[in-house]
């Protein structure tokens, strides 16, 4: 039996319990959270319920953790759990200083624990089939690429304090889907930005036009905004030289009005726990298969790092109000170029 304990019960954390619960043959032993909602939890069937997180990180019936505290936390908890010899599962972004996260991929490399980034559209269906449509040359050679991804309601401000801002937290999700789909790394990219609905001031945009070139000379194109009046927004269409393939939001239901004023659907599913239900399961899925049969995991370290140094370019291009250069931050970090 593979034990599991989980750091942070807020939104997330909250919602991998779930999942983990779900499955057959692995037991949610412990969770640990300085605000923990007790009754929540003991509902839940936890064994163990914890303030600090050190007592799940120096249990050592504990076989994996999973890191669902806010970011500023990530890359400190990776590193004590990989030196305690636990498979990680951590929610994105690693950190916000890419000189952390290539700490933490140092001893990753060296500890060899499992590790997974919570990239959960990966394990999201409509990207699925899309991928694999892509995979199966059904799209021919990639021409255009549109994600448009845009949340329903704005975080607190002291989220967004924390979050790293809107590319490392939110875009980085976009960045990865254009990476999983196109089977491609970025050339370059371009930012249009600013505060249209939310109250942030100058603590961080809240909408986003990146331009990207792919290395292939392939055009994307990622529209994000924080808040709509209309639910959770999230969308995606590839154009290539063989065909057009796209997927549109999913509703809350499947009627359709038609009178005198025209037609009308349901709103989309309202945000990420209701939009994305199945993909975190799917997400927890291919972890503990990665953890039972001793494969490398389908998304780690690796994507995680790429992804965050496309949202540091993002925030560059952003400040300095220019085209960035991907290898122009990789020389930056010394990391090779691609
Ligand atoms: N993949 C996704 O879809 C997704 C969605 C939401 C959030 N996230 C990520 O998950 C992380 C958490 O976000 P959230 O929305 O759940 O935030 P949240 O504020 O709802 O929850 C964070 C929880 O961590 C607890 N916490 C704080 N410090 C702690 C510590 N030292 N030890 C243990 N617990 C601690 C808090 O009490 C809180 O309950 C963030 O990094 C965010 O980027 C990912």
């Amino acid at each position: 039996m593979i034990n599991i304990g989980i750091l942070g019960a807020g939104r997330i954390g909250k919602i991998h319990a779930a999942a983990v619960k779900n499955y057959n043959n692995v037991n949610l032993k412990s969770i640990a959270d300085p605000y923990l909602d007790e009754k929540w939890a003991k509902d839940l069937g936890i064994e163990n319920l914890y303030k600090n997180v050190e007592d799940i990180i120096n249990d050592e019936s504990i076989d994996a953790v999973y890191i669902c505290t806010p970011t500023d936390t990530h890359s400190d908890l990776i590193i004590k759990c990989a030196l305690k010899g636990k498979a990680i599962f951590c929610e994105k972004p690693v950190d916000l200083d890419i000189n952390k996260i290539l700490e933490v991929k140092k001893v990753l490399d060296k500890t060899k624990v499992l590790f997974q980034i919570g990239f959960n559209r990966r394990f999201d269906s409509n990207f699925k089939k899309l991928k694999q449509l892509v995979d199966n040359g059904e799209l021919g050679n990639l021409i255009t690429l549109k994600i448009v991804s845009r949340d329903p309601s704005a975080p607190p401000l002291e989220y967004v304090e924390a979050s790293g801002g809107l590319f490392l937290d939110m875009t980085i999700h976009d960045f990865d889907i254009l990476r999983f789909i196109s089977n491609e790394e970025v050339e370059e990219l371009n930012v249009n930005a600013g505060n249209f609905v939310s109250n942030f001031g100058d603590k961080d945009i809240d909408t986003a036009m990146i331009h990207l070139k792919l290395k292939s000379g392939a055009f994307a194109l990622i529209e994000n905004c924080r808040v709509t009046t209309y639910g959770y927004d999230q969308r995606v269409e590839v154009f290539g030289t063989e065909s057009n393939i796209k997927f549109e939001n999913i509703f809350e239901d499947c009627v359709v009005k038609t009178g005198a004023n025209g037609t009308s659907y349901g709103k989309p599913l309202d945000f990420f726990l209701e939009r994305y239900s199945k993909a975190y399961e799917n997400e927890t899925f291919a972890f503990v298969q990665s953890l039972k049969n001793n494969t490398k995991s389908v998304v780690g370290i690796d994507d995680a790092l790429e992804s965050a140094l496309l949202a540091v370019a993002a925030k560059k291009s952003y400040d300095e109000n220019r085209v960035v250069k991907i290898n122009e931050i990789r020389q930056e970090f010394n990391i090779g170029e691609k």
